[in-house]
């Protein structure tokens, strides 16, 4: 296996090289466990995590818990209303106080029974009077950074990030039109993929697979043969995008599941006659058409296994309108995605094998070179700086 410095200078060298002249990854960035681990540390740890939508905690109480780069997580709505991350490690003797989702008027951790309002703070610890040590003030429940984005849910396990905005901005000013803050999911996946996490980013930000992988679903209605690149807004540090035309023989009407309905003030002809791909590095991408968005969120859970966070958004009027619709489409996405799970643990089942290597993408593959320029500049911007002080 190639060691971490010889990958670290082949993700420099990406950062310099044209879009239509890259290549794929050498196979052991998909395997090696010291650049995962880099990964997490450099990447995982510093960046806006999307962990989930706010409708799954709707009222206040509603909690739910995860595990995020092994740091133990629970969101909760606060009976105060304002919306939390909390560290779940009791203040007592790091028994997790909550596990699960459901709602509670406050967390009562199952080991000694200390418990906690929904805003963390300890509210109660039986037979502690006689501590010399004890201060109830000094033990409430940690926060973690968490951020709102249109309803996403957002969490930063480094306290000094900057706000998500910053990494959310250049991406909602080009997908603004398409009001995915009137969305609401219409069902919710959570999935673990066997695999490395950068084969699920890359095959959730291109339309190139659409001519095999979906060729019997969303390929039929969008082929591969569409897709381009907008140069309206154009893609920076913190995000790439792509579009695909819709075939002509869908266009102009509503009776194919993922054709536009409802509201369509405001949208452009090209954003009604595509489809709109948005990936926002790190992990989150959003397959969207006129007032639908096919919503996915990775994060590695070791070097060759990956947790998958994703949904199906609507717009409210049309989920309420429609059910059929409504019906019809989810059917349809849930192909989709169980197509998507194999350009992950498919790859990941032969990518060990001595005589796999990589090979050149495809134009229509722009972004997935975008990405790798990212991952350049994220892991290994010390080497870019060094070499062209040198040359
Ligand atoms: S560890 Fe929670 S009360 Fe003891
Ligand atoms: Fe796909």
């Amino acid at each position: 296996m190639k060691t971490l410095d010889n990958l670290l200078d082949d993700l420099a060298q990406y950062v310099t090289t044209p879009d239509d002249a890259s290549w794929s990854l050498p196979r052991d960035a998909y395997l090696s466990p010291d650049l995962h681990d880099l990964e997490v540390r450099e990447i995982f740890e510093k960046s806006w995590l999307c962990v989930g939508r706010e409708e799954y905690i709707a009222k206040p109480g509603d909690y739910f818990t995860i595990d995020l780069m092994d740091e133990p997580v629970v969101i909760v709505h606060g009976t105060d209303g304002v919306i939390r991350a909390l560290n779940s490690a009791c203040r007592h003797r790091y028994m997790p106080v909550v596990a699960g989702k459901g709602n509670a008027k406050r967390f009562v951790c199952p080991y000694h029974t200390w418990t906690y309002a929904t805003d963390g703070r300890l509210i109660g610890a039986p037979h502690m009077e006689g501590s010399k040590v004890f201060d109830k003030a000094a033990c409430s429940l940690p926060q973690y950074r968490l951020e709102s984005w249109q309803g996403f849910l957002f969490v930063n396990l480094d306290d000094d990030a900057a706000p998500l905005q910053v990494t959310m901005a250049s991406m909602d000013k080009a997908a603004t039109n398409y009001r995915v803050h009137e969305q609401t999911e219409v069902f919710h996946y959570e999935m673990t993929w066997n695999g490395n996490w950068k084969l699920s980013a890359e095959n959730s930000m291109e339309y190139y697979h659409h001519i095999g992988l979906h060729s019997g679903t969303v390929g039929v209605q969008m082929p591969a043969k569409g897709a381009y690149f907008p140069d309206s807004t154009q893609a920076d540090d913190t995000f790439t995008h792509s579009r695909c035309r819709v075939g002509d023989e869908f266009l102009g009407g509503a009776d194919h599941p993922l054709n536009p309905r409802g509201d369509l003030t405001g949208l452009t002809q090209e954003e009604l006659e595509t489809g709109y791909l948005v990936y926002v590095f790190p992990a989150f991408t959003m397959a969207m058409r006129a007032g639908t968005n096919n919503w996915l969120a990775f994060r590695p859970d070791g070097p060759e296994k990956t947790t998958v966070l994703g949904g199906y958004l609507m717009w409210r009027d049309l989920v309420e309108e429609d059910p059929e619709v409504t019906a019809a489409r989810a059917e349809l996405i849930e192909k989709v995605n169980t197509e998507d799970a194999l350009a992950t643990t498919e790859l990941a089942r032969v990518m060990r094998s001595r005589k796999a290597g990589r090979g050149p993408l495809a134009p229509f593959e722009k972004t997935i070179a975008q990405f790798y320029k990212y991952l350049g500049r994220t892991l290994a911007g010390d080497r870019i700086t060094t070499r062209q002080a040198a040359e």
